[in-house]
């Protein structure tokens, strides 16, 4: 089909009936896995709420794989108009090897999953942020050799990444120490799995005192008050979590040689001061780039390379 090299296709009768019957038959090659394109591997992004470092990390991580991304922005995408996710992920299914999603609802991501057959990846919901805990365990593993019988605290909101972390922690026999205020509690069935999927012996304690949590701890991590969708309740929120900020005077109570992480972006002054984010126990920077590696070796393993 080298005669179709560099042409426009603004209408069906831009090509001859030669031409269209020796696409059709390219076509029916290509589906069958007869011809083999040599980058054919594709991986979608569909991102309901904003990302940079997933966003970014995801793509680089698909691009060193020799693979391809497409950014299926909600917004100039029939999702955005409501076209059921049953029916976009048919679709997609055909289209894509591999797809990202950012959401709310975990709901939505389990329909994708329902109706597709490609891999759905969980770029962030509501309920959880699976990718960031790759690469937060990947930091505490760089950073203290193993994993097992660590103690990561978690001071702040009981969201999205307390969810995962505490099921990652558990998974991987990290004791994990949640301290929120009373009120914004970690899902008590998230906190029910993390204790069944304990087995190597993770501790999983929930608590409002986070002195008493970061105490002895050798990661103490943190996240924003209010996180993507909150924003209304952020100002009333501030008050209540101000004794949960990751400050020099909490970290006087954790390991000497603890370190801080953060799953960005960071609200400096809110959740974390300034001297801690940019003080000689963060490891803040190591840990964005470890979505990057982290990915790259779920998005190969997932592809099956
Ligand atoms: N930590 C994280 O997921 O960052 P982004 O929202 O920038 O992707
Ligand atoms: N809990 C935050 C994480 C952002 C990466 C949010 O959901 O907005």
């Amino acid at each position: 089909m080298k005669q179709l090299q560099g042409r426009d296709i603004l209408g069906i009768a831009d090509l001859s009936s030669e031409e269209l019957h020796s696409l059709l038959k390219f076509a029916q090659q290509l589906k069958k896995g007869a011809v083999k394109p040599k980058c054919d591997r594709v991986l979608g992004l569909l991102f309901y709420k904003a990302s940079t470092r997933t966003r970014v990390s995801f793509s680089v991580a698909m691009y060193h794989l020799g693979g391809q991304v497409i950014d299926l922005n909600p917004k100039v995408t029939q999702v955005g108009r409501g076209e059921p996710i049953e029916d976009t992920a048919r679709i997609l299914d055909r289209y894509l090897d591999i797809l990202a999603i950012r959401t709310f609802a975990q709901k939505d991501l389990e329909t994708f999953a329902e109706y597709a057959d490609i891999p759905i990846i969980n770029a962030l919901s509501d309920l959880e942020h699976p990718c960031q805990i790759l690469a937060d365990l990947l930091t505490m593993q760089e950073c203290f050799g193993s994993l097992a019988g660590k103690t990561l605290t978690y001071v702040g909101d009981g969201n999205n990444v307390a969810h995962s972390l505490l099921l990652g922690g558990a998974l991987a026999g990290v004791n994990v120490r949640v301290a929120t205020p009373e009120s914004y509690q970690p899902d008590s069935a998230i906190v029910e799995k993390a204790k069944q999927l304990a087995t190597q012996g993770s501790e999983i304690v929930i608590t409002d005192d986070p002195i008493a949590a970061v105490t002895g701890a050798q990661v103490v991590y943190t996240d924003v008050w209010a996180s993507m969708g909150q924003e209304d309740s952020a100002a009333t929120r501030i008050p209540l979590f101000q004794p949960y900020q990751v400050n020099d005077e909490l970290m006087s109570h954790a390991d000497s040689d603890a370190i801080v992480l953060h799953c960005l972006p960071a609200h400096r002054g809110e959740e974390i001061t300034d001297s801690i984010m940019e003080g000689k126990q963060s490891r803040v920077w190591d840990q964005a780039e470890n979505r990057l590696h982290a990915q790259k070796a779920l998005l190969a393993c997932l592809l099956g390379y």
